[in-house]
């Protein structure tokens, strides 16, 4: 009795230490943009946040600037299990879902306080879970901020972009907002982005402050046209498999650790869309155009009947809840 006692003293001592040097789980947090950035701070805050609360039980790796995988890849390399957490602009999932083409639309919303408002509402909450069938899962929203033009060109009125090369993500509607001004629109990854500007291989492309300031598109682009005409923001995803099977304490905390980052890098996004656009204009290397409300109407009543077109893909209603935040 005493020897089965002592055993199993023996057995249970062994166990806790296999559990204690159980190696911690790994995850890999995988971006395009620079550190300097929104999403750049963002991931870094749930890195610190996560370890400081799961010490030796997690430990997050982030791999920034497309050093891990591109944009077209990295929603692949997750399925596979290749990386866990991700934060792609909502422009890059139409392989998964056509609902978030919605965000997509130009001049859908007015400002920033209208997209935070349409995603915390329940039909932008809904889009979290919108490729759960596809295996990922929306952890939550990032902002980034509203998109510039800018190009070798002024762009004053559409038919400055007639016969322009643009670069854009991976979107169809962006695609069509582009061909609405007769401009000719290339899908590139991101980190492709500046070498095409610099060589000339294409004429423009639309982003925000932060990215235009970050990647130096303001250094090989001499016009920058103050648009504000549609958004990049982030849908933060993980594969539903990896996630679903975290030990339920460990995923809460992850999940706290994300929220707190999230709205950490939500406060950088609104800092930066002021200072960075301040850095480029401050720096002398391209011109910020401010459009004339007659000249932004003239972009809108040319863009805006991409709307009919996606309409039947994305939803007439989503369209609607999301005009109703403005
Ligand atoms: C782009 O491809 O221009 C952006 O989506 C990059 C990013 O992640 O902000």
């Amino acid at each position: 009795m005493r020897l089965l006692t002592a055993a199993a003293i023996a057995a249970s001592v062994m166990l806790a230490s296999v559990v204690a040097q159980a190696e911690p789980i790994k995850i890999k947090f995988s971006h395009v943009v620079s550190e300097n950035t929104p999403k750049g701070q963002m991931a870094l805050k749930f890195k610190q946040l996560a370890e400081e609360r799961l010490a030796g039980k997690v430990v997050v790796e982030v791999f920034p600037s497309s050093q891990l995988f591109s944009d077209g890849k990295v929603l692949e390399a997750m399925l596979l299990g290749d990386v866990q957490i991700a934060a792609p602009s909502l422009s890059k999932f139409k392989k998964y879902t056509k609902k978030l083409q919605v965000f997509d639309l130009p001049f859908l919303f007015k400002n920033m306080d209208a997209v935070a408002k349409f995603q915390s509402s329940a039909d932008g909450q809904a889009l979290l879970n919108s490729m759960s069938k596809k295996g990922l899962k929306g952890l939550g929203y990032l902002h980034n901020g509203l998109k510039q033009l800018s190009a070798s060109r002024e762009l004053r009125v559409p038919t400055d972009a007639a016969g322009l090369k643009f670069r854009i993500q991976a979107s169809d509607v962006i695609a069509a907002q582009f061909e609405a001004v007769n401009a000719l629109p290339l899908k590139k990854p991101f980190s492709e982005v500046f070498l095409l500007l610099q060589t000339k291989a294409i004429d423009g492309q639309e982003n925000t402050w932060s990215n235009i300031y970050s990647k130096k598109f303001f250094e090989v682009q001499e016009n920058i046209t103050e648009s504000n005409h549609g958004l990049i923001d982030y849908l933060v995803v993980t594969s539903a498999p990896f996630w679903d099977g975290l030990p339920a304490d460990i995923r809460t905390t992850l999940e706290g650790s994300m929220k707190e980052a999230i709205a950490h890098g939500n406060k950088i996004a609104s800092e930066k869309a002021i200072s960075d656009r301040k850095r480029i204009a401050d720096s002398g290397r391209s011109t910020i155009l401010q459009l004339s409300a007659d000249d932004r109407a003239k972009w809108v009543s040319a863009m805006k009947p991409v709307w009919d077109k996606f309409a039947g893909e994305i939803g007439q209603d989503l369209i609607d809840a999301a005009v109703a935040s403005n």
